[in-house]
């Protein structure tokens, strides 16, 4: 059955942060590999896209403990452990969801989202980049650290099923469901430079997660 996201991630935050290190391909090095590329300056403004427990603020924070990070999540749960994670750091939490906040205009000096973006399709990812994109200052960097389709076949295929679920389930449109449906590289690279990132860059290999870097 499909899970409303928020419910599916609120059920599974025990041992969330330890499941993800583990388990997950390429973890124990790509979250240090994600922070490293975002910058370093004293008070830098870093947004993070579903920045969950904040696994990826932990390797920021200790490259760059005077980072301002506002956050994006859609659990109110993963949020709380967030905060208590960080007691005495800048960092501005927002429960929602991001396709639906506005981000302001050439505010942030990078952005940062690590394995929140592959539920969903390109459409929603266009306009989401294109919004982040003026988001962010001149050059800055977005980094992308995410898991991605083996192949346009099982891209395509990820989609058909989600739909059929949805279908089966009278899942109402809008509504957002945990379930996997990631792009290739090839094509996440192909709409953030549509959105207008200049320089895309697909970085680092981790399994079936890759660390993409886009300066806007
Ligand atoms: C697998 S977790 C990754 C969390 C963190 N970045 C990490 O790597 O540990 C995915 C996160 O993305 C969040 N998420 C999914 N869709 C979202 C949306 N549309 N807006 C905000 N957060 C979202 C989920 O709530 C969840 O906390």
């Amino acid at each position: 059955m499909l899970e409303r996201m928020d419910d599916f991630f609120a059920a599974r935050l025990d041992g969330y942060d330890e499941h993800m290190k583990q388990n997950i391909q390429g973890a124990s090095a790509f979250y240090a590999y994600t922070a490293a590329l975002l910058p370093r300056e004293d008070g830098a403004e870093v947004l993070d896209l579903g920045c969950g427990t904040g696994l990826e603020l932990e390797e920021l924070f200790a490259l760059n403990p005077g980072a301002q990070v506002t956050g994006i999540d859609l659990s109110p749960d993963m949020l709380n452990a967030l905060r208590a994670k960080f007691p005495d750091k800048a960092i501005t939490l927002i429960n929602a969801s991001y396709f639906d906040v506005p981000f302001g205009e050439s505010i942030y000096d990078g952005a940062v989202s690590v394995e929140s973006l592959h539920h969903f399709p390109r459409e929603m990812k266009l306009s989401l980049y294109q919004k982040l994109h003026k988001a962010l200052k001149p050059k800055a960097p977005f980094v992308l650290t995410d898991y991605f389709a083996e192949s346009e076949e099982l891209e395509v295929e990820y989609f058909r099923n989600l739909a059929q679920l949805r279908e089966e389930q009278g899942i109402q449109d809008g509504v957002v469901v945990h379930y996997d449906t990631p792009l290739t590289v090839e094509h996440e690279a192909e709409v953030l430079r549509e959105a207008g990132f200049t320089d895309v860059r697909i970085l680092q290999c981790w399994g079936t997660s890759y660390t993409v870097l886009a300066e806007a």
